[in-house]
């Protein structure tokens, strides 16, 4: 596994040692940052669990990409396609991983590192740069 997976992966186990649901906060922020997503969310109890599955998916993408696996862009490739039907555009659908990124951050405090802040700006580059629309043909 490479540093920047190790880093990554590490500050995964911590956030989730150090909170229950973090899909909770990243969502709270994500609702802050961009209040016009919100209304595209369900909010009744099937609705949790669809935005827990979307992070979940977000973030097991993340790593796997890392980690060399195609099936991941595949996949995310075409959630960019399915979330531009529902009104997210490209640009929108980059934001999450970034809430996603800064969540993680204010949650660790002092233990997130300049070296954590950086692989998770080249993971999060990396997978974007390979599920650009670019990036479907041929693929
Ligand atoms: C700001 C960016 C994004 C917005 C606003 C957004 C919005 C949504 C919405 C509204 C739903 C339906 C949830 C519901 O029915 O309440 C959804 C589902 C989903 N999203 Fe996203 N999304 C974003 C980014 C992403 C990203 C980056 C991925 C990763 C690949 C992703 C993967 C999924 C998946 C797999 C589901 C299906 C969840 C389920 O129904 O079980 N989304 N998204």
């Amino acid at each position: 596994m490479s540093d920047s997976s190790e880093l990554i992966l590490q500050s995964l186990d911590r956030v989730s040692e150090l909170v229950d649901d973090p899909s909770a906060l990243v969502y709270e922020q994500l609702f802050t940052r961009y209040p016009e997503f919100k209304q595209l969310f369900r909010f009744e109890p099937n609705g949790e669990m669809a935005r827990q599955n979307m992070f979940q998916v977000t973030v097991v993408a993340l790593m796997e990409h890392l980690e060399g696996k195609h099936a991941s862009v595949t996949m995310v490739t075409s959630e960019r396609a399915n979330h531009s039907h529902i009104g997210v555009d490209n640009a929108s659908f980059d934001r999450y991983y970034e809430v996603v990124r800064d969540t993680f951050a204010q949650i660790l405090g002092d233990e997130w590192m300049p070296e954590t802040q950086d692989a998770w700006n080249q993971a999060i580059s990396s997978l974007i740069n390979a599920t650009q629309e670019s990036a479907i043909v041929g693929s």
